[in-house]
């Protein structure tokens, strides 16, 4: 398949590939495109045969269901049973990086939600997303637009790494701001529960809701035979090829001990702060310590690029579980496969 590039420079400018990427979208094909949390991998939501190309060109099992992206929260009308408390959220997160689980209605394919009766909506706050749902006038079914078991794309290199030749477009809209994907929350249920931590923060989802429950997943191991609330949770995620390792422990402890580490050969992921007391080779600065969003934005590149090194092994900071830091927790501990070194 012939895969078109486009940058999107400014909306106005650039409304005749918007309208083409509509009219693929309409016409059952696939759009890559930029959203604020990562980049997402577009087909018809309503649809049932663009969302087995999705799970095609991406290579990830079926039974994996799809976030679908709507321009406005009330859009959310024609395909979900919505709520009070859906637009209790939805007046206080969207647009943003806030996914709700709601039961579905018959609009929805169920080869879009994994055979599920539950369906996962978003309204994405970037504009060139919000542009391209109002030009293809369906809601957007979208997984994060990497190549199954690799890490989700925050600019469009990484896109263009995973899936040229299997998309027919990819829009280039630069950076992610956030770097993490979205906030997932189930509400078709009696107590709302956090199944994926994101952009906005358990705390802030208590603010609105009162009790929110913590998925076990979200940071603990499943028990075998375990089944997630999340099918996605149950997949390899966000893994770099080179095996991670997390550190724990004291601050001049960890930082002592990246050292260590590098001057065998293994890589690190580091804090700005500690940065010159370790080796120049094999080092990516993550961001300041105390700043978890400039690290979540680095993240996803980061495990990227450590694989270049070709070191044996990549050590990094178990991060703190509060506010951001807990969405880089569930990210970076899965990437680990829940190995921890405590020193
Ligand atoms: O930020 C994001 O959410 C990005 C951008 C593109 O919007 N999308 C994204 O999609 O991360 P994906 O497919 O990579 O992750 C969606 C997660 C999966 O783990 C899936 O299992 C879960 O959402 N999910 C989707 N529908 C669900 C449902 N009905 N019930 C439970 N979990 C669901
Ligand atoms: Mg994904």
């Amino acid at each position: 398949m012939n895969t078109k590039i486009y940058t999107i420079g400014s909306l106005e400018q650039d409304t005749d590939k918007l309208a083409e990427a509509g009219q693929i979208l309409r016409d059952g094909g696939l759009v890559v495109f930029p959203t604020e949390t990562v980049y997402g991998l577009g087909g018809n939501a309503t649809d049932a045969e663009a969302a087995k190309k999705i799970y095609a060109a991406k290579g990830r099992p079926s039974d994996n269901p799809l976030i679908i992206h709507i321009a406005e929260p009330r859009d959310a009308e024609a395909y979900a049973e919505t709520s009070a408390l859906y637009y209790r959220l939805a007046a206080a997160f969207m647009p943003g990086p806030l996914t709700l689980i709601l039961p579905k209605k018959e609009t929805i394919p169920h080869s879009v939600t994994g055979g599920l009766d539950s369906v996962a909506v978003r309204c994405p706050a970037h504009p060139i997303a919000h542009a391209l749902i109002a030009a293809a006038g369906v809601p957007i079914a979208a997984p994060s637009a990497n190549l199954s078991g690799k890490p989700s794309p925050t600019c469009a290199a990484h896109v263009i790494d995973d899936l040229t030749g299997r998309v027919d477009m990819i829009l280039d809209g630069g950076d992610c701001e956030i770097g993490l994907e979205s906030t997932i929350l189930k509400i078709d249920c009696d107590v709302p529960v956090l199944l994926r931590p994101g952009g906005i923060t358990y705390e802030q989802l208590c603010a609105v809701c009162g009790h929110v429950e913590i998925a076990s997943a979200v940071i603990g191991q499943l028990a075998p035979g375990e089944r997630p609330l999340s099918p996605g949770m149950m997949y390899r995620h966000y893994a770099p090829a080179t095996p991670l390792i997390l550190v724990r422990g004291e601050r001049a402890a960890v930082t002592a001990y990246l050292r260590e580490r590098q001057a065998e050969g293994c890589g690190v992921l580091c804090y700005a702060e500690e940065a010159d007391v370790l080796l120049p080779e094999r080092r990516i600065i993550l961001g300041h310590r105390d700043d978890p969003a400039e690290q979540a934005q680095h993240l996803f590149t980061a495990l990227r690029d450590a694989d270049a090194f070709g070191a044996p092994t990549i050590f990094a900071h178990y991060p703190d579980e509060h506010g951001m830091g807990l969405a880089l927790c569930n990210r970076m501990i899965r990437a680990a496969a829940h190995t921890v070194v405590e020193v």
